[in-house]
This record gives structure tokens, sequence and C-alpha cells, in this order.
């Protein structure tokens, strides 16, 4: 049975680019959008043209670049903001004017200091007005979650008439519960005249946290445009994420039975590239495409992972993009993760010896928080020649830096390995850290058949 087909749009060079921090330039910009493209969203929100200068240029520089995503440019509901956003988005080959104007009560009567019936005016007029311009033109409502449900209703209806071909419901302040949302979806859907003819959007945001859950109850509720952002970057908390919308509905299809263009191998990329554009670094326990995401520490997790990595991990590292799964060696790690490692940096031992090495290394590991390739080549090479292993016993061994200090791994140290050849450890980001490559062995395709059920 074909699933339906969720439209991802992406909002990362305009809402995302909002939040402190994360400003690009247009060559930045460029470049992120180029990834986007790779990574397969269906629409790229490049930019607010009214904004800046810069943001002008940047849209338009991603129009005239890029053939096959449409590419949105964001205007307030007036004809200047407009005729700015589509003069910017005039060599895109599928453009989007993307109008927005707030309908709760609250933006009326404080931010614009209009009623509703100004409100309800200028909306129309300003859809009417894209609409003379483009085909595809995007309506949202600001701050939808919190607007009077028939006022939001009678807005939307009226905006379709006119010609809007999307509506998206903004939860612009992240205050919706994921069972209200989708419920405002339903209700949208049962009262709008026309609205089967359009496109319902999600533009959630994070404040509470509830960001993809709430987008996730749209797309339950009928909604079949998702609005998000790589890193889950935008105003304030930032939007809903797009990695973890999509591997989402990847990972349980059997309850989120949607489909999406993206190629998720290009997610851990896309997601490497706007951190390094921007500086700003990812959590390291995000989901998906955190440093710790598919990291191991604990020896009962390490020993699973090494049996069968469906033991611990839903989804395999490399169906995101992330080089491969690591084991972090440190006090809690075991004797298999040690041995691997070991072997890895090309020692391998009998069981007493490797008693000997993991005795020592448990000392050191308790001392120092994260156990270095170099460090393990030390105590390997004490254990080898015999020594007594005092150095690394607890006390203030010179040979061991203290704990956060970090030393640039001794490549040629390595028995057998070739100096140019990539290193786990570097793939991985943090040089040096005695990490586990997991090699590729035939539980790993298991592992892919039946996460992807094929
Ligand atoms: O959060 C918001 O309401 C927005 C709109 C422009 C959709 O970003
Ligand atoms: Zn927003």
């Amino acid at each position: 049975m074909d699933r339906p087909r969720i439209t991802i749009f992406d909002t990362t060079l305009r809402d995302g680019e909002q939040s402190p921090g994360c400003s690009m330039n247009v060559q930045e910009k460029l470049r992120l959008a180029q990834q986007l493209d790779r990574l397969g969203v269906d629409v790229i929100e490049a930019g607010f043209p009214i904004a800046s200068d810069g943001d002008f240029e940047a849209v338009q520089s991603i129009a005239a670049s890029l053939r096959r995503p449409i590419i949105a440019g964001l205007a307030r509901a007036c004809a200047g903001d407009v005729d700015r956003a589509w003069q910017a988005l005039q060599g895109a080959a599928h453009p989007r004017l993307h109008v927005v104007l707030a309908t709760s009560d609250i933006h009326l009567k404080y931010k614009l200091r209009i009623t509703r019936e100004k409100c309800l005016e200028q909306a129309r007029e300003a859809v009417r007005h894209a609409k003379s311009l483009c085909a595809d033109v995007e309506f949202s409502p600001e701050d939808a979650t919190r607007t009077d449900v028939a006022f939001l209703c009678q807005v939307v209806e009226a905006v379709i008439a006119i010609g809007a071909t999307t509506v998206n419901i903004a939860d612009t302040v992240g205050y919706s519960m994921p069972e209200e949302y989708g419920q405002l979806i339903r209700t949208l859907r049962e009262r709008v005249d026309g609205i089967d003819k359009v496109t319902i959007s999600t533009h959630c945001h994070n404040d509470l946290g509830l960001a993809v859950a709430n987008s996730l109850a749209g797309v339950q509720a009928g909604a079949r445009q998702v609005e998000c952002a790589i890193n889950g970057i935008g105003e304030r908390a930032g939007n809903a994420s797009l990695e973890e919308i999509v591997m989402a509905m990847r990972v349980r299809p059997d309850r989120y039975p949607y489909e999406t263009a993206i190629a998720s191998e290009q997610l851990f990329p896309s997601s490497q590239m706007l951190a390094e554009i921007t500086r700003v670094p990812v959590q390291p326990n995000k989901a998906i495409i955190g440093r710790n995401a598919f990291a191991h520490e604990a020896g009962i997790h390490q020993d699973g992972i090494l049996k069968n990595p469906l033991t611990y991990e839903i989804m395999t590292p490399q169906s995101v993009g992330v080089p491969d799964s690591r084991l972090v060696l440190g006090k809690h790690s075991g004797r298999h993760a040690l041995a691997l490692r070991c072997e890895q940096l090309g020692h391998q031992f009998e069981r007493r010896e490797l008693d000997e090495v993991y005795r020592r290394f448990v000392v050191l590991a308790d001392r120092i928080k994260k156990v270095q390739d170099s460090h393990l080549l030390e105590l390997i090479q004490d254990v080898t020649s015999g020594g007594d292993g005092k150095s690394d016993s607890g006390g203030q061994s010179k040979k061991f830096p203290p704990a956060g200090a970090t030393r640039p791994f001794p490549r040629a140290a390595v028995a057998g390995a070739n100096a140019n050849d990539s290193h786990p450890a570097q793939v991985s980001g943090s040089a040096g850290q005695a990490t586990v490559s997991i090699p590729l062995t035939d539980h790993r395709s298991e592992q892919e058949d039946y996460l992807w059920g094929v």
C-alpha cells in the first residue's frame, strides 16, 4: 500500500538563521542550500528578502542555482514585502511566496494593533497580491495555536478561497501539546471549506521540547508538510528537528506510515556542515546526529552491541551517515570492547594477559575520564614488557595526564597501521580518544533488513 508522502520544508536558512549565533553569509547559505538539495528536502526556505540586502542576495543566488527543490521566500502580509520576496525569487525554477500574518488576539492587540476584521482583510489582500505573482502561495497564521479557533478557521478559509496552496499552522511560541495540536489540525479539516484542496503544514517551535512530537501529531491528523530545521535550530529553543522527524517516520513506520524523499545518509553530513558554518556545536546527546547518539560506554552495552547491534541501536549509524558506531573506552567498559580496541591497535592477547591489561585499564579509567589510544598503547607496552604497572596504579603517574588532558594519537606506534589511514578516532572528530570501530559483519545487514523492513 502506498504511504502518504510528507513534504519536508526546511527552514534552516530562514527561521534557523534567526536563532542567536546562527547567522550566515551569502556564500555559506548557498553552500548549505546545496547540501540541503543533496539531502533531498522538498522546499528550501532560503530567507526573508526584505530583512536585509544579504538575505535578498542569498535567496536570489539559491533560487538561481538550485533547479530541483521549491525555493521559498518569506514575506509579511504587505505589498512591499511580497514584491521584494518575489524579486528575489525571479531566477527560481519552482518559486514559492510564503506570506505570514499573526492571528492571535495577543499579537493583534499588542504587536500589530489591529482588529480581527482588519487582520482578515490584510490576509486576503496579501494573498491576493502574492497569487497575482506566483502560483505557489503559502499562508501562515502566526501564533495559530493561541488563536481563537473560530477566527483561525475563518482566516484559513478566506486565504484558501483566494488561492493559497499551503496553509501552515504555526505553533510560534511552542505552547501546544501534541494531542491539542493534532486536534487543531483535525478541527481545521472538519470545519474549513476547501481545505482538502490545499496542503496543511506544521511549523512547531520547541519551547517545551515538544516540537517534534507536535509535528508528528499534526501529520497523524492529516498535515502533509512539515517545517523543520537541521539540528533543530530556530528562534529561541528552535524548530522541530528535521533529522528527528525523518528518522521517527523511518524507524517506526508501524506508527508513522509516511514517506519522505530524504536521503537519510546525508543527515549527519548536513548537521556537521551547519555546525561548522555557524560554529554552533551540536549537543553531544542530541538524537540522531549528536556525538554520543551511537556511542556506547557501559560494558554490558558494549558487549551487546558487539554481539548484535540490534541490542542497543534502533537504527544503524550508517543509515544516517555517521561514519561508524563507536564504543567509548571509560571506566564502565568491559573486556570485550577493550580486547577489540587492542586488536585494532595491533595487539592480540591471551586470556590471562588480557586480564592484566584490563585490570590496569580499569585503574587508569577510574582516574581519567576517557582512555585515549595513546594511553592504551603505553599501558599495553608496560604489560608486554613486564612492567610492574605501578606507574598507572592510581598514583600520580607521569605517563598519564590528568582527566581532560589530550595528547595526539601516536599513529606510527600502531603495529601494522599505515600512517595515512583514517583512524576511527579521527573520523569521529575527537582525535586520539580510544573508540572502537565495529567491523561490518553479517549481522549489520541483518539489522538493516530488520529495521527497514526490506
Ligand atoms: O514561528 C512562526 O510563526 C514563523 C512563521 C513565519 C511561520 O516562523
Ligand atoms: Zn518559526
